[in-house]
């Protein structure tokens, strides 16, 4: 270690002890912090874990809980502690050492004995506090942060940092997970074009995204797609078969169209594949690259319509580059924002910068695609379409 590094550290111990605060303004020293996964899982949950628990460790010395599978380890009091050894070598795996969940909810656990729901949350606090617990820190998308704010408001100070596949938080200009879930877009879309131009094919694609067209939006533009379908454009089925019938009649052959779960035709209702009732959004999007394709063996009878759903590959496997990048500068964040006391707040990237923002911020809302985004306008300049009306 060199002396810089070393003397940051020490500096670093000795603002902890003068400066720490507890919500209530009160100086309060922290000395245990525990930390869960919850939700969707994604890309960048490990790298995450490791930066946060190695600065927690090597530049407070503070002790770290992790609970496993989000909200159900705070239930169930199940939790491992992490030390140093327990977060080495996990920068390049996918998934969570910690385990996640989408379905407990302290506030609104679902009861399967009685098919009820039950607010255990005062309970779940009170038990963090027996193990010593001074303050939490959540990762995970909007649900996750609703609940961190209500925990701050009870008494137990937590800090957010973002993650979701579906880059649809407010107040971070981008999520971890999201790029390295375009990634795979990219790709399938890149070994999709091949076949398809073997067998002069319509080749739909579903990407996942939930109701925002973040993942298609990225992923298709990156893989040329010659049609991408996005929630925040309702799409005519006719242009996008009309767009079908010029490319094979340009001798093109074959056409590429990457539509997401969350799309839906002009007048036309989202498709819901289940409803999961114990979880935080019940619906779960599925089947529109299906519809879409019966649709348009309608219109273009001649032409050949394949389906690939990607689903959970896009949220399996190795982060890439990038999205190590920002998971470990956020957990970094995440860890002195809890130093420096900075509760009910959330790590975010603004620009190139990674900062705090206030929860209630974030929590319950959506971010869309807005519709000048300029990848939009770009891949209309490359002549993509959206499937809009044609004149
Ligand atoms: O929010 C992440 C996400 O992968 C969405 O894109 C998708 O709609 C949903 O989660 C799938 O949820 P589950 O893993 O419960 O099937």
């Amino acid at each position: 270690m060199n002396l810089t590094a070393s003397s940051t550290k020490s500096a670093a111990r000795k603002a902890v002890k003068r400066s720490t605060l507890s919500p209530n303004g009160k100086a309060k020293k922290v000395k245990t912090v525990g930390v869960l996964t919850s939700g969707g899982d994604c890309s960048g949950l490990n790298p995450t874990l490791r930066a946060l628990v190695k600065t927690l460790i090597n530049d407070y010395g503070v002790k770290v809980i992790g609970y496993r599978d989000g909200f159900r380890g705070m239930i169930e009091n199940d939790y491992v502690e992490l030390d140093y050894k327990s977060v080495s070598g996990i920068i390049d795996k996918g998934g969570t050492i910690l385990g996640t969940s989408n379905k407990a909810n302290p506030f609104r656990q679902y009861q399967p004995k009685t098919g009820e729901f039950k607010d255990v949350s005062k309970k779940v606090i009170a038990d963090a506090k027996k193990l010593g617990i001074d303050a939490l820190v959540a990762i995970g998308g909007d649900g996750t942060m609703s609940m961190a704010a209500r925990f701050t408001d009870m008494g137990l100070p937590t800090v957010g940092i973002p993650k979701t596949i579906d880059n649809d938080l407010m107040a971070t200009d981008l999520t971890f997970g999201f790029h390295s879930a375009v990634q795979v877009v990219c790709e399938a879309i890149d070994r999709i074009n091949t076949t398809a131009m073997s067998h002069h094919r319509v080749m739909v694609i579903e990407a996942m995204g939930r109701y925002a067209g973040w993942i298609a939006l990225y992923g298709g533009v990156a893989g040329g797609a010659d049609v991408i379908l996005i929630p925040e454009i309702p799409y005519s089925v006719e242009s996008v078969a009309k767009v079908c019938e010029r490319r094979n009649k340009q001798g093109k052959g074959f056409t590429i169209i990457v539509i997401a779960e969350g799309a839906k035709p002009i007048g036309g209702e989202l498709t819901v594949q289940k409803i999961v009732k114990d979880s935080f959004d019940q619906i779960r999007l599925g089947g529109v690259g299906m519809q879409l394709a019966t649709q348009l063996e309608q219109w273009i009878p001649r032409l050949e319509v394949r389906v690939t759903v990607l689903g959970h590959l896009q949220r399996g496997g190795s982060p890439i580059a990038f999205d190590r990048l920002l998971s470990t500068r956020f957990g970094v964040h995440a860890a002195h924002m809890v130093m420096r006391g900075e509760f009910a707040r959330m790590a975010a990237l603004r620009g190139n910068e990674i900062v705090s923002v206030p929860i209630a911020e974030v929590a319950g809302k959506n971010k869309f695609v807005p519709l000048d985004h300029d990848l939009i306008r770009a891949a209309k300049s490359v002549g993509t379409s959206f499937g809009e009306p044609e004149a």
